[in-house]
């Protein structure tokens, strides 16, 4: 695999999101992850492959270089912190945004202080909400969880919560609502810093591929 040039992945959305611009560049996975239990996939050419991570672990993977680029969503990314990887192409898919929700009769202002203490928020992106929350001025505690976010506020486990929300179905399916806009999101791609020196070319050619799939705007026939 050392020559080939490895793209991390992660199945699900960013998958489906990323295959037409995959297909733009002339590339093609031989396996669907979705079906298939294979972690690392070939594709039509001999010389790339794909893998599939968990969301969270792609920026890690193209930091150490196991990966040489991988797609992100940019809450993933701020969270991580983006040391090692470039991140060249903003590709516009799987696009949401950071928000902080409330319970729909969360009435209070934003202050820090609810009956005597901090505002508990609950959320998987810890260093983007105490990054938010630092700006503002406001003291607040964190939990950390690691999905299903929404329940937290049902439960009294905390205040609010901080995660991605784009049509606010699952917020309002949940008896939330959104109450301030952190950032916007979109999916991106990262290189990893010495690749783009040692493989320089591949890497070069291949962002400048999915650059152009991006201005085209998709996959274009086989
Ligand atoms: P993990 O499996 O590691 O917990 P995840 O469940 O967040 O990760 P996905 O749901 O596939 O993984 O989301 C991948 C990326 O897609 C997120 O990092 C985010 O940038 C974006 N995303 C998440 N939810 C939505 C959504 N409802 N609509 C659009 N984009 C989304
Ligand atoms: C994400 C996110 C929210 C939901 C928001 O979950 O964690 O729960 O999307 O989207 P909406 O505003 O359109 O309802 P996802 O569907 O990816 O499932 P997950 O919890 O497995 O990540």
């Amino acid at each position: 695999m050392n020559k080939a040039l490895i793209i991390a992945l992660s199945k699900g959305r960013i998958f489906k999101e990323t295959l037409p611009l995959l297909a733009h560049a002339g590339i093609y996975p031989q396996d669907d992850p979705n079906s298939s239990r294979k972690l690392i996939l070939d594709t039509n050419h001999v010389d790339i492959k794909l893998l599939i991570l968990r969301a969270s672990d792609v920026p890690t993977y193209v930091q150490y270089g196991a990966a040489d680029a991988g797609v992100a969503g940019k809450d993933i990314l701020l969270e991580h912190g983006g040391a090692g990887l470039y991140e060249p192409v903003d590709l516009r898919i799987a696009r949401c945004k950071l928000m902080v929700a409330g319970r729909v009769d969360d009435d209070s202002s934003p202050e820090n202080i609810v009956s005597g203490r901090r505002l508990r928020i609950a959320t998987k992106y810890v260093n983007s909400t105490r990054r938010y929350y630092a700006e503002k001025g406001q003291q607040v505690e964190l939990i950390k969880l690691y999905g299903s976010m929404e329940l937290a506020p049902l439960v009294g486990l905390a205040d609010r919560i901080v995660d991605v929300v784009d049509t606010g179905n699952t917020l309002k399916a949940n008896g939330l609502k959104p109450l301030e806009h952190i950032v916007d999101i979109s999916s991106r791609l990262v290189v990893n810093k010495a690749a783009m020196k040692m493989k320089h070319r591949k890497v070069k050619a291949f962002v400048a591929d999915i650059m152009q799939a991006v201005v085209d705007g998709g996959s274009k026939p086989r």
